[in-house]
Order: structure tokens, then C-alpha cells, then sequence
């Protein structure tokens, strides 16, 4: 049983090197399999919803080679089955994004239905009103999704909520389909215009991706490409709230400032110091932090996936902060743990209130899911005392070398998978 030991209490320190955005790279390997040509991706993250979905794409004819640990060529000529199906492929939500790379190319594709975290009910209706508006008939049996369609066409598609997940998949499938389609109220995230970017380098015609209105002119095929994925906006914003809550300084390199505006913005009014430069940000606490009031938004709003790591922060500033989230509804599940903590919190609805305490103390926390995992790490390392974190294998999802960066920055945190493993670090903090 894997988990993180950590010895709270010492401020971050140094640098830190952002990867590829996870979140862009599986519908960009997805997406992949559209030409029969080879494309090569770079900046990929090294992290497990990606490896998952690489060994997905081998099973079903994919030729998959490592360049390095952070490049792949990916050539999708020989797939010979359209049915994505598996145990590890069910547990991540991106599986459905074969849907509509394969939908768009054999014009048919059976996927398990997919899982994820468990952050509340995570419909898939805007996807199957899409596929349907482009012509596909869609089954859902056996716990499975099946999309087919002699010919898809172009479309006009209203997506009821700016799904960052039904944004992506139509906008795969209608590369593909014959004609024009637009997608309204699409979702903006920096990871649909990287996967929008990517198509278009393929050799689709997607204008508008990063609006609220895509408009796709369908292609007939798509051709090989070199692409370099977008650093990971949420992993840089996971550490410029890490270095907030143990009081550090923190440079967090190999970013899009642009993209952390919100999270910036946040860390600015609670009273951090935050420098931005070409490709990075810096993130002093140098003074005691102050209390907000945050709502998580779509993109360019706060994104729920930063909550917990907020959340966290404000639980050892001043005053009394406010947490709504606005995307699911149940992604508070980690407050008991924090509580367990010496945190003051307060769930109510979709709400969280938050008076602040002056410290943290450690305790034997489990991760309940990948952001929360990852907000939970940060408060062990800002509390007082010895913590352990289990279930990591949620933070391992989304996070490449996290310990390992952390311990850069000088955290005392161990991977461990052993009561021996535990003890000696026990013996090596003192
Ligand atoms: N929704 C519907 N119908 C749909 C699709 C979504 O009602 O057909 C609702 C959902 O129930 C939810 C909201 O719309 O309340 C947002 O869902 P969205 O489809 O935008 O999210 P997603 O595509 O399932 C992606 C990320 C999440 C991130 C959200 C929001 C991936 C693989 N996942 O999920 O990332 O929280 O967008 O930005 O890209 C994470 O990385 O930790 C993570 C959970």
C-alpha cells in the first residue's frame, strides 16, 4: 500500500518545473488516432490517466513507440477494433473521448462508459445530444456506449452547460463530418484550443476554439504533425497555492501566465506576492494571509479543479472566506479530512465556510480524489507534525513526480510502501 509520509511545517523553497497539461493531452492522444499518419506529441505527462489511455490505444491497433519519457509517436493506421473497453480504461473519464476520435473516423465507436473521480454525477447527455445532432445513433447497454452513423453530418449544437468534455468530443467528431457545424455556449478551457490547435495542425478547420462559438468546417482526412502539449495550468496553480500555504517563495516555471490569471488574481487579494515572466510565476507568502470569497467557474473563472487547493489555503488565513462550487456537487468530500486537521470549516450545500486557524497538525488522511489528494498534501506540509496520505494512486492520475518535486522544494515527503518504509522515515525527520 503506497502512501506519502510528510513532516510538516517548512515553507517552500525554489523552483519547480511545470509538464504538459494532462487534461489537453488525452483528447490530444485521442485525437491522435484520427490520421492513419504518424503524429509525434511532445510535453506529454509522464502521469497515469495518460499511460492508461496509451495502453487503451494499443489494444485496439494503435502503434504506440517512446521517443522519451515526455514523447510519443502514435500511429493510427492499423486499428482493428472499435470497442475501447477494459478495467483501468473504465476507471478514467477521458476514455470517452474515443468516442469521438473514432466516431469521426470509422464512423463508429463502442466505449465502456467511463468513471473518474468521484466528484458527483457526471452526465454525458450534451455528448450524446451532439453525436445524435450529427447524425450518430446512440446506445447505451451493458455499460456500454455505442455511437454509429452511416455518414456524420455538420451540425448546429447548443450545449445546455459549457462542457469542457462535450466540447471536445463533438468538436473531434465534426473534423470529420460532412460539412459545417457550431458548436454554441462551447467550453473555453486553454485545453480545448490546445486540442483545437492540434486538430487544425492535423489539418482540420476549427475556428473560434477559446470563444463560446466553434465553428468546424469538416475535413475529409487528417494527416501526421509534430505537436508540443500546453504546460498544465492546474499542476502550476497546485504549487503557487502550495508555496501560499507553507509561507514560502516559490518560481513555477514552464507556464502560460495567462492561463493562471484567476488563480493569481486569488493569491494577490489574500496578500501574496506574485511576479509573473515570459513563461513563469513567482509566489512569495512572506506575510500573513487574508480571507476571500471564491466561486469556481468555467473557464476564464476559478476552476473547480483549484478549489480543494484554495480551500486549503484560506483555511490558515485570516478571517472568514466563503468557497462556492459552482461545476459538481460533490466535490467537499475532503473537508472531513481537513477537519481532522484543525481546520474550521463548514459545508453547506455547495458552499464551504472557512474561518481561519493559525495552524494544521498532522494526521493520517486518505486522498478521495486527485485535486483533493493534492490540496491534502499541501495542508500535511503546512501542518505541524508527521502526516501520512494514502490512496495516492488519485494524485498519481494527474500529477507526474509530485513527491519528487516537492521534495525540490524542501518538503520532507517520502513515497513509502512499507510500515518499514514508514519508520525509517521517522527515523531520518528525527
Ligand atoms: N455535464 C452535463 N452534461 C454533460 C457533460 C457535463 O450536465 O454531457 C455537467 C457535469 O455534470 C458537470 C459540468 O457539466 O457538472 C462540467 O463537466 P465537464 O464536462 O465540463 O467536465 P469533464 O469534461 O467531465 C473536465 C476535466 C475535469 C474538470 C472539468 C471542469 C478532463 C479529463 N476532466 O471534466 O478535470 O474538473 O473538465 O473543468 O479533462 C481533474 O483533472 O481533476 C478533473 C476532474
Amino acid at each position: 500500500m503506497e502512501q506519502y509520509a510528510i513532516c510538516g511545517g517548512n515553507p517552500l523553497v525554489g523552483e519547480v518545473e511545470i509538464g504538459g497539461a494532462k487534461n489537453a493531452a488525452l483528447p490530444i492522444l485521442a485525437a491522435s488516432l484520427m490520421t492513419d499518419e504518424t503524429v509525434l506529441i511532445e510535453n506529454m505527462p509522464d502521469v497515469r490517466d495518460t499511460n492508461i489511455l496509451l495502453q487503451a490505444m494499443e489494444a485496439i491497433g494503435a502503434r504506440v513507440q517512446r521517443e522519451n519519457r515526455h514523447a510519443v509517436k502514435i500511429n493510427g493506421s492499423l486499428i482493428h477494433d472499435l470497442t475501447v473497453e477494459g478495467d483501468a480504461v473504465k476507471k478514467i473519464r477521458a476514455s470517452y473521448y474515443f468516442l469521438g476520435a473514432l466516431l469521426g473516423k470509422y464512423k463508429k465507436a463502442t466505449v465502456v462508459l467511463p468513471g473518474g473521480c468521484d466528484i458527483g454525477c457526471r452526465a454525458i447527455d450534451q455528448h450524446i445530444k451532439g453525436f445524435k445532432a450529427l447524425g450518430a445513433s446512440v446506445e447505451i447497454a451493458h455499460g456500454m456506449i455505442t455511437a454509429e452513423a452511416p455518414r456524420l453530418r455538420g451540425a448546429h449544437i447548443y450545449l445546455d452547460v459549457a462542457s469542457v468534455g462535450a466540447t471536445i468530443n463533438l468538436m473531434m467528431a465534426a473534423s470529420m463530418a460532412e460539412g459545417r457545424t457550431t458548436i454554441e455556449n462551447a467550453a473555453k478551457e486553454p485545453h480545448v484550443v490546445d486540442l483545437a490547435n492540434f486538430l487544425n495542425r492535423l489539418g482540420a478547420n476549427i475556428k473560434g476554439a477559446g470563444t463560446d462559438v466553434i465553428r468546424i468546417q469538416g475535413v475529409e482526412r487528417l494527416h501526421g504533425a509534430e505537436y508540443v502539449i500546453i504546460p498544465d495550468q492546474i499542476e502550476a496553480g497546485t504549487f503557487m497555492f502550495a508555496a501560499a500555504a507553507t509561507r514560502g517563495d516559490v518560481t513555477v516555471k514552464n507556464v502560460i501566465p495567462k492561463h493562471l490569471e484567476s488563480i493569481t488574481s486569488k493569491l494577490l487579494e489574500i496578500g501574496c506576492e506574485v511576479s509573473e515572466f515570459d513563461d513563469a510565476v513567482r509566489v512569495v507568502a512572506s506575510r500573513p494571509l487574508g480571507h476571500t470569497q471564491v466561486k469556481t467557474l468555467y473557464y476564464p473563472g476559478f476552476p473547480t479543479d483549484m478549489q480543494p487547493q484554495i480551500v486549503v489555503t484560506l483555511g490558515l488565513s485570516r478571517g472568514t472566506s466563503i468557497v462556492t462550487e459552482s461545476i459538481f456537487e460533490n466535490r467537499f468530500r475532503y473537508v472531513d479530512e481537513l477537519i481532522r486537521m484543525g481546520a474550521n470549516i463548514k459545508v453547506e450545500g455547495n458552499t464551504a465556510i472557512i474561518g481561519g486557524v493559525p495552524k494544521y497538525t498532522g494526521a493520517s488522511i486518505n486522498a478521495p480524489d486527485l485535486r483533493a489528494g493534492a490540496a491534502l498534501v499541501i495542508a500535511a506540509l503546512a501542518a505541524e507534525g508527521m502526516s501520512t496520505v494514502d490512496d495516492i494512486r488519485y494524485i498519481e492520475r494527474g500529477y507526474e513526480d509530485f513527491h519528487l518535486k516537492l521534495q525540490k522544494l524542501g518538503a520532507q515527503i517520502d513515497k513509502v510502501e512499507s510500515e518499514r518504509e514508514l519508520q525509517k522515515f521517522k527515523l531520518k525527520i528525527g
